[in-house]
């Protein structure tokens, strides 16, 4: 049998759900252990702590939570041990470079540079790993611009900036790292050091790219195998940000071609690859924007509060109306990953890691 590791944190969760179990948001291990079980695997739970990296799992397929710690320095922690797994060649689902993108809006970018080059074209997105950076920086098109720092969630630390000045004075806020001892002693060599080369106070990495006009709210899309997940989310009143405005709607798709938009949800996730994806996409009333996806350990709500799901069916779409099983419909996605990209679970380890679904860039219209 095919063993499947499944990797939980210091408190023993792993991913989240939205329901709480004990005062834990988690899903429910024992529910997924015995889906896995069911379906021919052999699941094992190893605490972080626990795993032992000199085992050789090469090929073994690897599940593990991620961390939105304050400071992420929790996920760090996660990053090395993920990074050291897969670099073995154990197979981490989903790879690595999805975690560092996890809660981190400049790796998702730059992912999103190299995945789908035309519409990050079109974002122009720039990041900065210190405030000095921007500052130097002459930024192309045309103005009003978003702001995001690079962690942060609900539309927390994103922000839109008028004008350069502004853009400025909201970037000096959102990178700023010093405690008064590091700025005192930096201003200190700063007079007292004639050779002194300025170190930044403000190293919190974030980006700016172009703000999309003129929408009410955006899609978030959630792919979990098979099945497509929907909900409209508008704006905050007199906003511009719709995360984090709690203001949800399963049914209303303002006025967007229900189809195009899983459509285009299709493309986007077949091209990450991954099991599991959630998008946040928005319509200009023309063509649609990616305005971020994330491929581990996002909010579920989207599924569990849901009446149903859409599925591909004859090259159209169809509704199956459903009570979502969150555990059950996660362990469904995994296998049937796992299926496809090794058709033969029983058979000998390959020696090589199983790279997860190509990772193609959308055709050029994107
Ligand atoms: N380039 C953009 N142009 C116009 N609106 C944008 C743009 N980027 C983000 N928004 C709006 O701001 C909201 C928040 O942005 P984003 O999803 O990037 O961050 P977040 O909500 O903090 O992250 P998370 O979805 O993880 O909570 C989006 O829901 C969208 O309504
Ligand atoms: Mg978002």
């Amino acid at each position: 049998m095919t063993r499947i590791l499944i990797l939980t944190d210091y408190r023993g969760t792993f991913y989240s759900t939205a329901r709480t179990r004990h005062g834990l948001c988690t899903m429910d291990l024992d529910r997924i252990t015995t889906h896995f079980s069911e379906a021919g695997l052999r699941p094992e739970v190893v605490r972080f702590v626990d795993l032992d990296l000199t085992e050789d799992l090469s090929g073994v397929p690897v599940l593990y939570t991620s961390s939105e710690d304050e400071g992420l320095h929790y996920k760090s922690w996660i990053e090395d041990l993920v990074l050291a797994l897969e670099t073995r060649g154990a197979w981490v689902i989903p790879g690595y470079r999805y975690l560092r993108a996890h809660h981190n809006k400049v790796m998702m970018e730059a992912l999103r540079a190299q995945l789908f080059p035309r519409a990050a074209r079109r974002l122009g997105t720039r990041t900065f790993g210190t405030f000095e950076e921007l500052a130097a920086t002459v930024l192309d098109g045309s103005w009003p611009k978003v702001l995001k720092s690079a962690h942060g969630a609900g539309s927390q630390f994103v922000a839109r900036a008028g004008d350069h000045h502004e853009l400025l004075r909201t970037a000096r806020t959102l990178s700023r790292t010093h405690d008064r001892r590091e700025a005192a002693r930096e201003h200190g060599r700063r007079l007292l050091r004639r050779d002194h080369h300025a170190r930044s106070l403000h190293r919190q990495k974030f980006l700016v790219q172009a703000m999309i006009p003129g929408l009410a709210g955006d899609f978030k899309v959630l792919r979990l195998g098979e099945r497509y997940y929907t909900l409209y989310r508008r704006n905050r009143a007199g906003d511009f940000r719709a995360s984090g405005s709690g203001d949800f709607d399963f049914h209303d798709m303002a006025g967007v071609d229900r189809d195009a938009l899983l459509d285009y949800a299709e493309q986007v996730s077949d091209a990450l690859g991954t099991p599991l994806t959630s998008m946040d996409i928005a319509h200009d009333g023309t063509a649609f924007h990616l305005i971020e996806f994330q491929c581990l350990h996002f909010g579920t709500v989207t599924a569990e509060n849901s009446t149903g799901y859409h599925v591909r069916r004859d090259g159209g779409w169809g509704y199956v109306e459903e009570t979502c099983d969150i555990e059950a419909v996660f362990c469904e996605a995994i296998v049937g990953h796992l299926r496809q990209h090794r058709p033969t679970p029983l058979g000998p380890s390959p020696a090589a890691p199983v790279p997860t679904r190509s990772a193609t860039p959308l055709p050029s219209t994107y």
